[in-house]
């Protein structure tokens, strides 16, 4: 495993155009921030030894290379989601060669069903805190000698970065949410009692990735940084059905929020 993580980062590093300390894992719907990627390469994940595929609809499978905010940056266009059938070691695959490629700082975005009765449909959650609630943790098995076998994760998130984006937020006058994500394996939404216990548990949104990411890259050291678009409400009384196409709708109208703050967090960075 870690032979091929090093094989696939020295392949990357005969071809990078530079050295982002900056990566970014573009999720659903939320292309808009690599628009304003001033891209200096792209390379299509089928094209990287090792790398898993990308299936799902609104995921063209990539990665980019460039400058965003004035800094070097990689991003992911596209990521692996465990209910697509990878394993969680190829769904945190890329987080790995991150670090081995000199990635010190990783922004995620995903969209987010929100179970705080205080969100609003197309609202971002600067995502605080996470809960695992995948069948899984990425870490298990053999512990790849990055980091401890028994990780801390005290500070999943950046408090720092999240300092960061509430000051950039309030300058910008773009409204801004708190709150803790929680993945399931997905690829069903929730039943309304599973939305309802899942508030109970301490979740303010849930998706279907980001956590297992987050994990590979603590378990590293890598400082993270994470934006939850609330696509749709699993609050009693507002549960309306969700579709892939209204989710992928309110993740497209809220983006060019999100990327003005992360591009500012990382032009400051
Ligand atoms: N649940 C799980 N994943 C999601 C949701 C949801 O309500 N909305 C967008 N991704």
């Amino acid at each position: 495993m870690y032979a091929k993580i090093q094989e696939t980062a020295e392949w990357l590093k005969g071809r990078m155009p530079s050295k982002p300390e900056t990566a970014i894992i573009l999720g659903t719907g939320l292309g808009h921030l690599s628009e304003e990627i001033q891209t200096e390469c792209t390379i299509p994940y089928s094209e990287i030894p090792n790398f898993p595929v990308s299936t799902v609809e609104g995921h063209s499978g990539q990665l980019i290379f460039g400058k965003l905010g004035g800094k070097d940056i990689m991003a992911m266009q596209g990521r692996f989601h465990y209910y697509e059938g990878y394993s969680m070691k190829e769904v945190t695959f890329p987080i790995r060669v991150m670090y081995e490629l000199g990635i010190k700082t990783l922004f995620v975005s995903n969209a987010a069903g929100g179970t705080n009765p205080g969100f609003r449909i197309g609202d971002l959650m600067i995502i605080t805190d996470q809960i695992n609630y995948m069948p899984e943790n990425p870490l298990r098995g053999e512990n790849i000698p990055t980091g401890p076998r028994f990780p801390d994760m005290s500070e999943a998130y950046d408090p720092l970065l999240i300092e960061l984006a509430d000051k950039i937020a309030a300058e910008k006058g773009i409204k801004v949410k708190h709150g803790v994500y929680l993945a399931t394996q997905g690829p069903t939404y929730e039943t309304p009692s599973e939305y309802r216990m899942f508030a109970h548990w301490g979740a303010d949104a849930v998706g279907m990735s980001t956590v297992p990411e987050v994990i590979v890259a603590r378990h590293s050291g890598i400082r993270c940084f994470g934006i939850s678009i609330i696509t749709d409400l699993g609050v009693n009384g507002k549960i309306v059905k969700v579709t892939h196409e209204n989710v992928q709708k309110a993740a497209n109208e809220a983006q060019p929020r999100m990327a003005a703050i992360m591009r500012e967090m990382i032009a400051r960075s």
